[in-house]
Order: structure tokens, then sequence, then C-alpha cells
């Protein structure tokens, strides 16, 4: 042997003996967390989180920190579960609808922006545990912020909203409207999404519809934020009130005001089709509508008043 395959050997040696204890620690590593076995996108983030809470729904539910919704007073992450969770819509298709007690024995309620249930108990229920609602309907709570934020206390209410408004420098208008309300109720449980996560909710835009929500003049609606946050919290989810994106084409559909709130308001299709046609700055209903019916087959996610048939989700 030459003294230069000597040294060969020897590197060879000295390398068996360090390489084989690392790769059993990275195998025993990656035994004790499966995750890392899945592929990136189901092992983190958002919604695909939940790919994993649905498909084994009997596993104990984890309490986890939802780090896209912060607290404004204690800057804590929202914590939330629910088993079964209503989503009622604010449309008029909940009018004469009598869903209410089946909507108020659910773990949690959901409603939208200022959806009242006074005057509508029949219908949409008497319980709100949670509000989601729109940066632009903010002032339409502070108008009323004694129902809203001391008789509804025990409501949590998550804010969405663009940057220039949220910015928490004292430029952004509708964060400093709600500091005012934290500092004037200081138990009222408002949370703020982060910028971030309204990041992420424009690339699942993108994602669905191949389209970017920016250059595409698109504003995403109230119900897409719900959905979203409902998706992590939610073990299962009965939409109260949601037509489907078929619905406006159908012969003899009902017409319907906008909101159930706002009777003689424009019909409910003839505001989605303005919207879903406009170049800038429209709401995408019908388009939002087809991408949940999507998430519903994968999703445990029930549509009724009225019904659609995407629950064929199954597996
Ligand atoms: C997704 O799961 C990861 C790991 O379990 C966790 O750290 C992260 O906070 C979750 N994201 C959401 C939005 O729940
Ligand atoms: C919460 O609301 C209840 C019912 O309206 C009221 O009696 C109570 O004083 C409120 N609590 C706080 C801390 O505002
Ligand atoms: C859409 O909704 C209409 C009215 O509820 C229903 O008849 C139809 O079957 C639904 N379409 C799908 C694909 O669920
Ligand atoms: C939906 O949730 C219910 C109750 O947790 C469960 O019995 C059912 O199997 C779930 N369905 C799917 C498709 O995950």
């Amino acid at each position: 042997m030459s003294r230069f395959d000597k040294w060969k050997l020897i590197f060879f040696v000295v390398g068996l003996i360090l390489v084989v204890p690392l790769f059993v620690m990275v195998v025993q590593y990656i035994h004790s967390n499966p995750s890392l076995l899945l592929p990136p996108y189901l092992g983190q983030g958002g919604i695909f989180n939940r790919t994993r809470v649905f498909s084994h729904p009997r596993e104990s539910p984890q309490l986890h920190d939802l780090s896209g919704y912060i607290s404004i007073t204690t800057l804590q992450p929202l914590r939330l579960h629910c088993d079964l969770c209503s989503i009622v819509s604010s449309s008029g298709q909940m009018l004469g609808q009598r869903a209410g007690s089946l909507i108020d024995r659910s773990a949690c309620v959901w409603r939208m922006n200022n959806a009242p249930t006074a005057g509508f108990e029949t219908d949409v229920g008497t319980r709100t545990t949670i509000r989601v609602v729109s940066h632009t309907s903010v002032p339409l709570l502070t108008q009323r912020q004694q129902h809203y934020f001391e008789e509804a206390n025990g409501t949590i209410y998550v804010i969405w909203g663009p940057y220039r408004n949220m910015r928490q420098d004292g430029k952004g208008g509708t964060y400093n409207a709600l500091r005012q309300i934290a500092r004037s109720y200081p138990h009222a449980k408002i949370y703020l999404t982060t910028e971030e996560r309204m990041n992420y909710c424009d690339k699942v835009f993108q994602q669905e519809t191949g389209k970017d929500r920016m250059q595409s003049g698109t504003y995403l609606s109230t119900g897409w934020f719900t959905l979203l946050l409902a998706m992590d919290v939610c073990q299962k989810i009965h939409i109260f009130g949601m037509i489907n994106d078929t619905y406006c084409r159908a012969e003899g559909r009902k017409k319907v005001p906008y909101h159930y709130y706002e009777a003689g308001s424009q019909d409910e299709c003839e505001k989605y089709a303005i919207h879903e046609n406009a170049l800038r700055g429209g709401h995408r209903f019908i388009t939002e509508k087809a991408v949940f019916a999507k998430w519903a087959k994968t999703h445990n996610i029930t549509f009724s008043h009225p019904a659609s048939i995407y629950p064929e989700s199954g597996s």
C-alpha cells in the first residue's frame, strides 16, 4: 500500500465513524416527528394544518394558538377550538328559514360584520361566539359600541383590513378606532388579523384561482376571511344561508335582499353579478363560492338554507 492509499483508508474509516451515528440520529429524529415525513405544505402553515385535523376527527383537539390573530390589548394570539360551528351568512336567504334554534345548538356561532340577531332570532338565532368584521364595518360597530362591546361582551371580534388602515403607528384609522374602543371597554375581546395572515389569505386566493388578488382588482370578502379562520378553529362547519356558485344562473331562483337585515336592499344575485364583473375593487362572491365548494369536499363543511350537494366529502 502506498502512503497515499493509507491516508485514504484512514479518511474513509474516520468518515464512517462520524457519519453512521449521525445517520442513525437523523432517522430517529424523523420518526419522532411524523410531520417531517409529510410534504412541506402538509406539515406547516394555515389551511393545510386542517387537513390533518379533519382527517383524524377523533384525535383530541389541540387548542393551538392562532398566531395570525392578535389581541389588541394583550397582544396574545387567539386561542379557540370548537366542535361544531354554525356560520350564519348575512344573506337575505336567512329570512323565513326558522333556523335559529338549530344555529344556537352548535358549539360556536359565527356572524359577520354588524349582522344583528335582535328582531331576527327565529331565523338566525341569538348567540354570537365570534364576529368576523371588515375594516369598513368597524364604524358600524363603534356607532353602537355599548351594544357590541358591553352587552355582547362574550363575543370575540376578529377584525381584518389592509395595512394602511390597520397600521399601529398612529396612521391606521381602523386600528386607532379599535384602540379607543379597547380603552373604553377593557373587557372587549378584540383581535386583529396580522399582516402576515392577510398576505396568506391573498396567497390562498391566488393558489385557488390562479389570479393575483391585487392585479385582478379583487377585494376578498369577509366570508373568505371567515371561512379560512373557521377551518382552523372548527372540527365541523355548518354554513347557513350561503348560495352556491350556480344558484344565480338557475331558473326560478328566489329573489332575496343582499342582507337579511336590510329589507329592500338590492337583490343578492344582481349585487353578486355587478361585483363579479367589476374591473376594480369588486368582491368575487361567485368565484369565492366555487372555491368554498371545493374546500367542502375535503373539509367537514355542509351548507343549508339553501342546501347544496357539495358535502359529498365522505372520506
Ligand atoms: C400549523 O402547524 C404548525 C406545526 O404543527 C404550527 O406551528 C403552526 O402554528 C400551525 N399554523 C396554524 C395557522 O395553525
Ligand atoms: C358583560 O355583559 C353582561 C350582560 O350584559 C353584563 O351584565 C356585564 O356587566 C358585562 N361585563 C363587563 C365586564 O362589561
Ligand atoms: C346549488 O344550489 C342549488 C339550490 O340550492 C341546488 O339545487 C344545486 O344542486 C346546487 N349545486 C350544487 C353543485 O351543489
Ligand atoms: C365530520 O365530523 C363528524 C363529527 O365530528 C364526524 O362524525 C364525521 O365523520 C366527519 N366527517 C368527515 C367527512 O370528516
